[in-house]
């Protein structure tokens, strides 16, 4: 039975993990932590730390990690029951006695549970046995999915036409079975039907692994028809507290120190086929703050990775505004945003886990930029657009929870504002007149498209002089010596076009094995193009040009290295990094 988390938390605070570790181990205090030989193995120099600040105990030698509770059961061999009324009664506390209610909840959810592990059993089944869902196989092929992945997320099928309230109301409590929200009642036939009727269906588990609602695919393309429906919310399924994929990702937590946080279900799955694991989903609903608290007990870093269209950036900002409020120093969360019309399957699935990755890598904004960039965006050059904006920012800081993540949150925005208006912060005038002309140039490109960055406009144009002047770069080779080029789509199409340089007489590109989509938007999003165009036949200034772009690229390097230190100083607050930070800054400023 489960005791209420309050009494369990009574229990922990009254007892700290070195009082109940010191009953059988013998700790020594050292700075924050105390040590002792691991009660978990015979050894010599003591492995074993206890942390009463983060209420663990963790061993180096085994591994074995926990609270107070787990440390009981594991060392006296106990149930989690017996553990919990000894801690209790070493805590001076009453054991817990379980209400009517407690135990009737239990027994509901028991009944609840077995429905579900039943449900989905049977109709995983069926999509692999019943004629009828072939359907549903040939849609799995279609995706790209094989039975692997099938097994493995234990997706299913509703077959048309069940009667699985009616059987099941011979072995389950009726009651329990209209709970579940599996089946919904039919007034003009009198009777329960299936709520995922001719669905391909994929189960939600909690964080241990039981099924406790499911999501359901339509695999017609109809347009009358909800594309997804999920299971509604239920005395054991609250969408806003669970995530799809958290009971198996969580595993991965001491290999991975990050985790992609996506929308839909094919995205998980997508990336697990590509072979990244460490993926969940929200449910359809917005994402809540508990679901941010609940990823970061496992992973200190959170990537949000949502579609590449207007309601994934929507998504994403509403995600950003809400989960800022509870960043703390030692978690960092990021966004990614993918080329326009991908989701994180259709690109996994495109172009493999490596490329996914570098692509990750390259292109995550830290929170508290894209939320400055999204709104320095609705910045006209009016005053009250600025005075708007300086509002927003300042009341977004002011909402984060923890002292120390608000302060330097704000001092980020206000440095920032600062640099824009240097009038009345004439600190930071030098670096103003360079960044705001830059800021602006760009600023028509951001409005068009929002996911492109300063940095693949840059890259845009470098690549756009290569296409536009072959003859030009390969005169002058040594040009492309040093380039540094940060997206990994055009670190692609830039080594395409240095291996074809040779070959090159114009600017034919047809035969380059490069998406002609990409090229256009070379075409279409280099700043550089006026330009050159211009002074088409004045190689001198071309190359001026180019070298200037390639300054560029490496004064973004010079600033993701800042970007780096930042979030390394918001973490260890030291001085070394304080001070790398401000050397850094100082040559970013003469440059
Ligand atoms: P998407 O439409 O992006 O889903 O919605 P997807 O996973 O990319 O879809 P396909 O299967 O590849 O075409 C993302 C998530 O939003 C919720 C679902 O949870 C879905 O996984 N959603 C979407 C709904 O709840 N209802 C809908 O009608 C559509
Ligand atoms: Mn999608």
């Amino acid at each position: 039975m489960k005791y209420p988390k309050e009494y369990l938390d009574e229990i922990k605070t009254r007892l700290k993990v070195s009082t109940v570790v010191s009953k059988s181990v013998n700790l020594k205090k050292r700075g924050k932590e105390y040590v002792g030989l691991s009660p978990f193995k015979n050894e010599k120099t003591p492995s074993f730390t206890v942390n009463d600040e983060k209420g663990f105990y963790h061993c180096f030698s085994t591994s074995e990690h926990g609270n107070i509770f787990d440390f009981i059961m594991k060392t006296q061999n106990l149930k989690f029951g017996e553990a919990v009324k000894t801690l209790a009664n070493f805590a001076g506390m009453q054991p817990y006695t379980f209400s009517k209610q407690d135990e009737e909840r239990e027994k509901n959810w028991k009944e609840y549970k077995s429905i579900f592990a039943r449900y989905v059993e049977k109709y995983h089944d069926e999509l692999f046995k019943n004629p009828s869902a072939e359907s549903a196989k040939n849609y799995m092929k279609s995706r790209n999915l094989t039975a692997e992945e099938v097994k493995k997320f234990k997706i299913g099928f509703v077959t048309n036409n069940q009667n699985t309230f009616e059987e099941y109301s011979k072995n389950f409590d009726k009651k329990i079975l209209k709970e579940t929200g599996l089946f919904y009642f039919d007034d003009k036939k009198n009777k329960f039907k299936e709520r995922f009727n001719d669905r391909v269906i994929f189960p939600i588990n909690n964080i241990s692994g039981d099924p406790i609602g499911l999501g359901g695919r339509t695999i017609k393309s109809s347009s009358y028809l909800a594309k997804y429906i999920n299971s509604p919310e239920t005395p054991f399924f609250k969408k806003g507290s669970n995530l799809y994929n958290l009971d198996r990702a969580r595993k991965l937590s001491n290999k991975e120190d990050f985790i992609y946080l996506v929308e839909g279900y094919m995205d998980v799955i997508g990336l697990s086929k590509a072979g990244i694991e460490n993926s969940v989903a929200n449910l359809g609903t917005a994402l809540t703050t508990k679901q941010i608290l609940i990823l970061n007990q496992f992973f200190d870093h959170i990537i949000i990775c949502f579609d590449g269209d207007e309601s994934g950036y929507k998504a994403a900002l509403r995600a950003a505004e809400s989960s800022i409020v509870e960043l703390k120093p030692e978690k960092k969360i990021s966004f990614l945003f993918l080329p326009e019309n991908e989701d994180p399957d259709s690109y996994a699935n495109k172009y493999g886990k490596e490329h996914f990755i570098n692509y990750s890598k390259n292109n995550t904004l830290l929170i508290h930029d894209f939320i400055f960039e999204h709104y320095f965006k609705q910045v006209d050059g009016n005053p009250s657009s600025y005075a708007i904006f300086e509002k927003k920012l300042r009341l977004i800081s002011s909402n984060i929870k923890d002292e120390f993540i608000r302060k330097y949150v704000l001092e980020f925005f206000l440095d920032k504002v600062s640099q824009l208006t240097p009038n009345i912060n004439n600190t930071y005038k030098k670096s103003f007149v360079k960044k705001a002309k830059s800021l602006q140039s760009t600023q028509n490109y951001y409005n068009e498209t929002k996911t492109l960055k300063p940095v693949e406009l840059k890259e845009f144009s470098l690549l756009y002089i290569i296409l536009k002047k072959p003859n030009l770069i390969k005169k002058n080779s040594y040009l492309i010596n040093d380039v540094k080029i940060f997206t990994n789509e055009n670190n692609l199409i830039f080594k395409e076009l240095i291996n074809q340089t040779n070959n090159f007489e114009s600017s034919d590109i047809s035969n380059l094995k490069i998406d002609e989509t990409l090229i256009n938007r070379i075409y279409k999003y280099a700043s550089v193009k006026h330009i050159l165009d211009k002074n088409f036949d004045d190689d001198q200034k071309i190359i001026e040009i180019f070298n200037e772009i390639i300054r560029d690229l490496k004064n973004y390097e010079l600033e993701l290295r800042i970007a780096d230190l930042e979030s390394k100083f918001s973490k260890d607050l030291s001085e070394t990094t304080f001070n790398e930070l401000k050397e850094l800054k100082k040559q970013q400023k003469t440059n």
